[in-house]
């Protein structure tokens, strides 16, 4: 990620850098072929290795440095406002599954800490939904409720920890917050120990289903395997359209030090104020001390101004903490299901040996827990109670999601026809540091004036579906507000769903 005022840097990549692999570098035959080195990624394949399976991880990056390594990382099963919901929309069984499997993958990631003694700043805490908002009270109660009924030890409270005063809260105990990577890095460890082989640097661009099915990769080497997970993020193969009912969201994280005296008391969350999230952190090496995250605001990447979300969120943090300053900031997204429920399992209603984990809605930490295990039973051919709930295809009959469907699709829509009657800057106006889709001699172009004043010109139609990129100028990439395809000044692909860079234009 380019290195500006805004955005400084992830603070668990910061503190645990990890060590390099090597890209795959030869044609290779595997059982299972994981694409993404992310917390689903990770999970699913260190389960198979345990479960005897020879694995490959394949990971266009670095292990854990993708979206698992720019997160809050809270681990918990309460997830904003769900239970309510999915009671409404899957029934009090379809809530029930939902809570055990989420509450079941975090217990195993607490067995697995113990059992592998990975030292990765576990600690347990309270999760805290709040809102401010009077009117807002009810929400939470009826929540709260549902969250019970689900079976998670979650109660209605009006005090919190939090240093201002809320209208009300759910509060679940017995949750969990960590470091993501040095678990993650450990679980990488594990898997290698285990006999699974991890490359990074290495960019899967297609797949032959067969059997067995057929990897090709970038640099031209390929991967047999008789089975496929696709742990992309954003899945990059697609025969079933997942795309459409996938919706990219951005999040702003700023982080400082506070005393450790003045540490509050649980994980915390709101939907009010485009989202804010409170947790804080063992600060690396100062034990009077802690690390106060604070995540929000939370848009479609490729629309508005980043660098006020940014001051909002980081005057909101000053203002509720006072003394606090950012010294870490950085920003990644997630992305919404229509129907709130992940998507875990095979990748389309055909298919025999291609698997997807995708969809996490903002909670994929439990959610890529939980993926590494169904996706293992599926693998191993064991039954999973929770199948049928994850399950991709399940969309395809649902009409309730309809509504929410259309609503993404109409976004997208609005996007791919409205952006090409936006008005065009002139490029002389560019000023340094910025950038802006342009009109030269009649055609669009997506340019950016460097600080040295030279200018970087690319083709604005995003490589995934066509709809126009738009800039980012707190973390200065191109961004896709379709599906949050995102690409670097020059661009290449820095996130997907796209696979293949802007093209270059000259001016
Ligand atoms: C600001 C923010 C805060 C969050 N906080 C929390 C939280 O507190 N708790 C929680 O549970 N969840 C949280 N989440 C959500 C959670 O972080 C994500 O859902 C989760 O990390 C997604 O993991 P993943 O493995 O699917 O994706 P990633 O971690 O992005 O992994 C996918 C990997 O695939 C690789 N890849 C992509 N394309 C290719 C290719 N062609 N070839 C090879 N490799 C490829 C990428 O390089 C990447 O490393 C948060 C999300 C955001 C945006
Ligand atoms: S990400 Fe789908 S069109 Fe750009």
């Amino acid at each position: 990620m380019t290195q500006n005022a805004h955005v400084s840097g992830s603070y668990w990549i910061d503190t645990a850098p990890g060590r390099p692999r090597p890209a795959l570098a030869e044609d290779l035959e595997v059982e299972v072929a994981v694409i993404g080195a992310g917390v689903a990624g990770l999970c699913t394949a260190f389960e198979l290795a345990r479960a005897g399976r020879r694995v490959a991880v394949l990971e266009a990056g670095q292990v854990a440095a993708g979206v698992t390594g720019h997160t809050s990382a809270k681990l918990t099963a309460q997830h904003t406002l769900i239970y309510d919901k999915l009671r409404r929309t899957r029934g009090p069984e379809g809530a029930r599954l939902y809570a055990r499997s989420q509450t079941e993958a975090i217990e195993h990631a607490a067995a697995l800490v113990a059992e592998l003694g990975i030292d990765c700043d576990w600690e347990t805490r309270s999760a805290y939904t709040y809102v401010r908002d009077a009117g807002r009270v009810d929400e939470v109660r009826a929540e709260a409720a549902a969250a019970k009924e689900a079976g998670l030890p979650a109660s209605f409270v009006t005090g919190t920890g939090l240093p201002f005063p809320v209208a009300g809260a759910v509060r679940v105990d017995g949750q969990a917050q960590f470091h993501p990577r040095k678990y993650l890095l450990a679980l990488a460890d594990a898997i290698e120990a285990l006999g699974g082989r991890i490359f990074e640097r290495t960019v899967v661009h297609g797949l032959d289903e067969g059997e067995p099915c057929r990897l090709s990769t970038g640099t031209g080497v390929s991967v047999r395997a008789a089975d496929v997970v696709v742990a992309t993020h954003y899945p990059i193969f697609d025969r079933a359209l997942l795309f459409a009912r996938l919706a990219p969201r951005r999040e702003l994280v700023v982080a400082g030090p506070i005393a450790a005296d003045r540490d509050v008391d649980g994980m915390y969350i709101t939907p009010d104020e485009g989202t804010r999230s409170v947790r804080t952190a063992p600060l690396d090496g100062d034990p009077g001390r802690r690390l106060l995250i604070v995540t929000g605001e939370h848009f479609t990447p490729g629309t508005g101004d980043t660098r006020e979300r940014f001051d909002r969120l980081t005057t909101w943090a000053r203002t509720h903490f006072p003394g606090v300053e950012p010294v870490h900031t950085w920003a990644t997204q997630d992305i919404d299901p229509t129907d709130t429920v992940p998507l875990v399992g095979p990748l389309h209603p055909g298919a025999k040996h291609t698997w997807v984990a995708t969809g996490f809605g903002g909670w994929g930490l439990s959610g890529g827990m939980m993926a590494g295990l169904l996706l293992t039973a599926q693998i191993t051919g064991r039954e999973s109670a929770w199948s049928g709930l994850y399950d991709p295809r399940r969309l395809r009959s649902q009409v309730r999601e309809a509504p929410q469907l259309l609503k993404t699709q109409a976004k997208v829509a609005g996007h791919f026809v409205g952006d090409r009657l936006k008005p065009a800057p002139p490029v002389d106006a560019l000023p340094p540091g910025e950038g802006a889709v342009v009109r030269v001699d009649g055609h669009r172009v997506a340019v950016y004036r460097d600080e040295d004043g030279a200018l970087h010109a690319v083709s604005p139609r995003c490589t995934h579906l066509g709809c126009l990129v738009d800039f980012n100028a707190a973390e200065r990439a191109w961004e896709c507000p379709c599906h949050g395809s995102r690409f670097a000044t020059d661009g290449t692909v820095l996130e997907g769903p796209a696979t293949k860079p802007l093209e270059r234009r000259d001016i």
